[in-house]
């Protein structure tokens, strides 16, 4: 059974994933220096398996009989991932994309509560599935974090 919580979550999880997508897309464009080429790497890695993510839950919207929203749903949040005034400032966009991947880790956890509660075992598979990759993400970036130590 789904519940409006889970469609709710659902969508705004869709959301922050495209939002991900173009903040690490920009990012991963402009970030100069040789202790950037790193992060731009991995950046454009994650970029495929956000873009992934947002299939998987853009899909499962539509199993629920509902639809994915577009571009005029969209509400920017990812204030700390705005790309930086000084293009080899890699630490802020480190601590920008740690402040994302918590939060959606966050969000992946609530949405396998909410799955569990309604007896939905196809979306917390969904929600269990990307939460995996979140926390990859998070430690990658943990690593890039603990060389590039705040001051
Ligand atoms: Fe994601
Ligand atoms: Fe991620």
């Amino acid at each position: 059974m789904t519940t409006d919580e889970i469609t709710d979550l659902l969508t705004g999880a869709y959301i922050d994933e495209l939002e991900t997508v173009m903040n690490y897309q920009t990012n991963a464009i402009v970030l100069d220096g040789i202790h950037a080429e790193e992060v731009k790497t991995s950046l454009e890695e994650d970029i495929q398996e956000e873009l992934g993510h947002a299939e998987m839950l853009g899909e499962r919207l539509k199993q629920l009989d509902e639809s994915p929203p577009g571009s005029e749903a969209f509400e920017a949040n990812q204030h700390s991932l705005q790309p930086p005034e000084d293009t080899t400032d890699v630490q802020s966009v480190i601590e920008g994309v740690l402040e994302a991947e918590e939060s959606a880790i966050e969000t992946y956890r609530s949405l396998i509560e909410a799955a569990t509660e309604a007896n939905d075992p196809v979306t917390e598979d969904v929600a269990v599935t990307i939460l995996a990759d979140e926390e990859a993400h998070r430690t990658e970036f943990r690593g890039f974090q603990k060389e590039f130590p705040m001051d």
